[in-house]
């Protein structure tokens, strides 16, 4: 696909996305461009980046750890400070580990971890049709499965104890904040995706009061937070019964929690 315009028709379309508010508008009329399969194709996609919606779902797809991802309309579109939490499960995942993707949305993290180590065996869940239908497309690619439900309740029981590595990126903006969120993110991603409840930990206090008994011995539980909520959600894995520490961005100012399971109870 991609339409050939001439410079004026190409000023055109940049000048209708920057009166749109979009900042980087030669960047996103490229990518229009050369997602569209012709004129009114083209004007399709302006017309609806234009209207708001994120340039992933426009052209359908992001880009996670220099791979390509499908992203559908409704879906959360993974976000880049995500690869900080790809990259810590990457240093402590095994080839034929067993990996779940938990709240998985399009299941770009899951699969950015298999195709980083190989032999992972993959499963994936989200509560949201919408994201289940996409990631099916994504993680078929590595070869994994992806279920429909909430939370662990998704996941076939004989995985209850093998888990090497979870993933669980859960939505973890306070409820009071949701409302401050770009527009983006505020109008075309599911609330359930974003709102974490009062504090933003409540999805991931359920999480790991659950997790423990998911992980294999020496399994981690690896999770993404703001900055400020750091302290707050080792103490969340913790309480859960799982040895906690963080990891701090400085260039995506987020944290990623490591929660492990200890190989041996004493
Ligand atoms: C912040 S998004 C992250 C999506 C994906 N992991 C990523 O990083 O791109 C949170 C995801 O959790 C899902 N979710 C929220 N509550 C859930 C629940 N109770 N059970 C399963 N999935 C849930 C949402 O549908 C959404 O896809």
């Amino acid at each position: 696909m991609a339409v050939l315009l001439s410079s004026t028709a190409l000023s055109a379309v940049v000048a209708r996305l920057r009166a749109a508010g979009c900042v980087f508008a030669e960047d996103e009329a490229a990518l229009l461009v050369s997602a569209a399969a012709d004129g009114p194709g083209l004007d399709l996609l302006v017309g609806r980046r234009a209207g708001g919606l994120p340039l992933e779902q426009v052209v359908g797809w992001a880009e996670f750890r220099g791979s390509r991802v499908e992203v559908d309309p409704g879906v959360f579109v993974p976000r880049r400070r995500s690869e900080f939490l790809v990259a810590e499960a990457v240093a402590l995942a095994r080839p034929g580990d067993v990996v779940v993707d938990l709240c998985c949305g399009s299941g770009a993290l899951g699969v950015a971890l298999a195709e980083a180590v190989a032999g992972l065996e993959l499963h994936a869940a989200d509560v949201e049709p919408a994201a289940v239908r996409c990631a099916r497309r994504n993680v078929a690619r590595a070869g994994g499965r992806v279920y429909e439900g909430d939370l662990f309740g998704a996941l076939p029981g004989p995985l209850r104890g093998r888990v090497g590595v979870l993933l669980a990126n859960v939505p973890y903006v306070p409820s009071g904040e949701v409302r401050s969120l770009p527009a983006e993110a505020r109008l075309y991603e599911p609330k359930v995706a974003l709102d974490g409840g009062a504090d933003g930990l409540e999805v991931l206090r359920r999480v790991s009061r659950e997790a423990p008994e998911w992980l294999a011995p020496g399994g981690h539980l690896l999770v993404e937070v703001s900055g400020r909520q750091c302290g707050r959600a080792v103490e969340v894995l913790a309480a859960g019964g799982l040895v906690a520490r963080a990891v701090r961005s400085k260039e995506w100012g987020s944290c990623v929690v490591v929660g492990s399971r200890p190989r041996v109870h004493g």
